[in-house]
């Protein structure tokens, strides 16, 4: 099978198209012929080398996380899925698998994509929206009626998390530029500021909920603007904010918690109740073929995506 490939740890130019054996699925794991794939910020993250002490990467390897595409062969023990089904997941490797035309999937990952959807939508969806989800409900511990902040609402967790805010029942206020406001404000925010005309977040009543997409401004630059007992989630870990998480503990009510996500078939399929609800739909900003996936990451890259980057595996533009 085709497939992109690092070679080492590097920049995008590193990426490779290869052919290399296709995998077999093992107990417990479905074989999947990926027809389009999604771009998250850790593929190039994992692979620039910058996270090695965390999350070391064993090379070669292919990225890509989120994966949509049909069930062709199950491994012993699946009993959830069928040949022929469309599934989408978010994978649970430690380094990915998505950008080939084969990947195995362990079974409790996956979930059957929404009917409604394409496997491009489907593919946009999975890492970025169980981390808006996981944050918001397991983190947060959101719940009707409370106000939620969310910084970067055009971003890929960000504009997920908008959404499931409002399928919760908040009251929910985004932050992003001015060239994005239009669109957040149609994923269904009730309030947007534009952070290049506002740098003081606060909006009157207090939030009681924060999700943190950009973790960029410190944390007391928001601290007025929470309610007593408010939660701020971060989705990456400065350790200026893991003291502070510390610190706060002495002195207050107050919250730091930090989110992983963790891939989760029931979870996708929480999701997918989203979707046919109407209540979810992806925003993609750009697909590109997969032999273009360098080009794809330096996209990712520069910081300015609107919703998903979505990479087209089998060829189905
Ligand atoms: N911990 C976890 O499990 C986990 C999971 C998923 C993602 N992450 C991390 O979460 C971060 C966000 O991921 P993502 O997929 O949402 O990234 P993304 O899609 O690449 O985010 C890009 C968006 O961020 C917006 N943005 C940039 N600077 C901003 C600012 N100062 N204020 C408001 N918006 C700003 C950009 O809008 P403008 O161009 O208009 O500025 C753009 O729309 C990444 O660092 C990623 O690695 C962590």
């Amino acid at each position: 099978m085709k497939a992109m490939q690092y070679s080492g740890y590097g920049d995008p130019s590193l990426l490779k198209m290869v052919e290399m054996e296709t995998p077999r699925p093992a107990a417990g794991q479905i074989l999947v012929k990926v027809h389009a794939a999604a771009v998250n910020p850790i593929d190039w993250k994992m692979h620039d080398g910058s996270l090695r002490y965390v999350l070391p990467v064993k090379f070669p390897s292919v990225p890509g996380f989120d994966v949509a595409g049909q069930v062709v062969e199950i491994g012993p023990g699946v009993d959830r899925f069928t040949i022929g089904d469309r599934i989408y997941a978010c994978l649970s490797g430690r380094s990915g698998g998505a950008c080939a035309e084969y990947a195995v999937v362990d079974a409790g990952v996956a979930a059957l994509s929404p009917q409604q959807l394409d496997f491009f939508q489907a593919a946009a969806i999975p890492l970025a929206a169980l981390t808006a989800l996981q944050s918001l409900r397991d983190l947060g511990g959101l719940h009707a009626d409370q106000r939620l902040l969310i910084v970067g609402g055009s971003g890929g967790v960000g504009h997920f998390a908008i959404q499931i805010g409002k399928a919760f029942g908040a009251h929910v206020t985004a932050v992003c530029s001015t060239r994005n406001a239009d669109r957040v404000a149609a994923l269904g925010s009730d309030q947007v500021i534009d952070y290049k005309k506002q740098s003081d977040f606060s909006s009157g009543e207090p939030y009681d909920v924060m999700l943190d997409c950009v973790v960029e401004k410190p944390y007391r630059a928001f601290q007025q603007a929470m309610s007593r007992e408010a939660v701020y989630v971060a989705v990456l870990f400065p350790l200026r904010l893991l003291v502070q998480s510390v610190l706060l503990r002495l002195y207050s009510k107050q919250r730091i918690r930090f989110v992983i996500c963790k891939a989760n078939g029931d979870d996708l399929a929480l999701i997918s109740k989203l979707v046919s609800e109407g209540k979810l739909r992806p925003l993609i900003d750009r697909v590109y073929p997969l032999h273009e996936l360098a080009t794809a990451h330096r996209y990712s890259q520069s910081g300015r995506a609107r919703g998903k980057i979505v990479i087209d595996v089998a060829g189905d533009a």
